[in-house]
């Protein structure tokens, strides 16, 4: 895992744009997974501005969710994909059917088929950014999932609870289960980056770079991963 310093969180977002916009000159049907949550706001603006200003064409790129609340209808204001599609997708104009997204209302089981059989389909994941979660999940692969878990429905912990509560308003806001692409689905990606910043992620960033690789804290699997990238502001880095 390359470890890479950003000043503060708009060097950050900038760097992490860079590395979003470079994977796309080189290949512009990339299929690429995105992440919700506040970390990757910055990036989206930076995406959407090189849109505006044609520095960037995602005529041909295709998405995959990341992760999303289960239970809740299509158009529920919690639902991921709806804040994806409002801060990035729509400001730069992808259709829906470049957008692979799990249903919340789907049957579980065939969901996951039907997510990953669509990645296999595009010919795998080319780059994935996902955020870093206080206890270390990456999507909703909380503490405890395994290495080669792949697309499933899963439970969410008391600490994400607590964590996305900030989202929505309070704790009671938040679904209970939600779906994720597996830390497996997440280690077949060509590239895997890590965002995070600010020094509320600084013990957990330190365990991802230092601590024992373990899915006890799934962001230490960016280190098994052969082309895996953290970007990080001087905050979460402790500097
Ligand atoms: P955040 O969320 O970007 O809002 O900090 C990260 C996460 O919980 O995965």
């Amino acid at each position: 895992m390359k470890i890479l310093e950003a000043s503060d969180y708009a060097d950050l977002s900038r760097k992490a744009a860079d590395i979003l916009l470079a994977q796309l000159r080189g290949k512009p049907d990339s299929l690429l997974v995105l992440p919700t949550g506040n970390t990757p706001l910055g990036l989206f603006r930076e995406l959407v501005r090189a849109a505006r200003s044609g520095a960037a064409d995602f005529a041909r790129v295709r998405f995959v969710t990341l992760d999303e609340y289960a239970g809740i209808a299509g158009n529920d204001r919690r639902r991921l994909l709806l804040w994806l599609r409002k801060e990035l997708l729509d400001p730069i104009g992808v259709a829906d059917d470049s957008v692979l997204a799990f249903d919340p209302l789907a049957d579980a089981t065939s969901e996951v088929e039907r997510i990953e059989a669509g990645i296999a389909e595009y010919g795998g994941v080319d780059l994935a950014v996902v955020g870093l979660g206080p206890n270390g999940h990456l999507g909703f692969n909380e503490p405890g999932s395994p290495f080669d878990s792949r697309a499933r429905q899963v439970p969410l912990t008391p600490e994400s609870i607590r964590s996305n509560a900030a989202y929505w308003g309070s704790e009671a806001d938040v679904p209970a289960t939600a779906f994720t692409l597996g830390l497996g689905t997440l280690l077949a990606s060509r590239k895997l980056v890590l965002i995070a910043s600010g020094a509320a992620k600084r013990d957990i960033l330190a365990r991802t770079i230092d601590g024992g690789i373990s899915p006890e804290v799934p962001a230490t699997l960016l280190r098994r991963h052969p082309d895996s990238l953290a970007i990080a502001d001087r905050a979460a880095l402790g500097g």
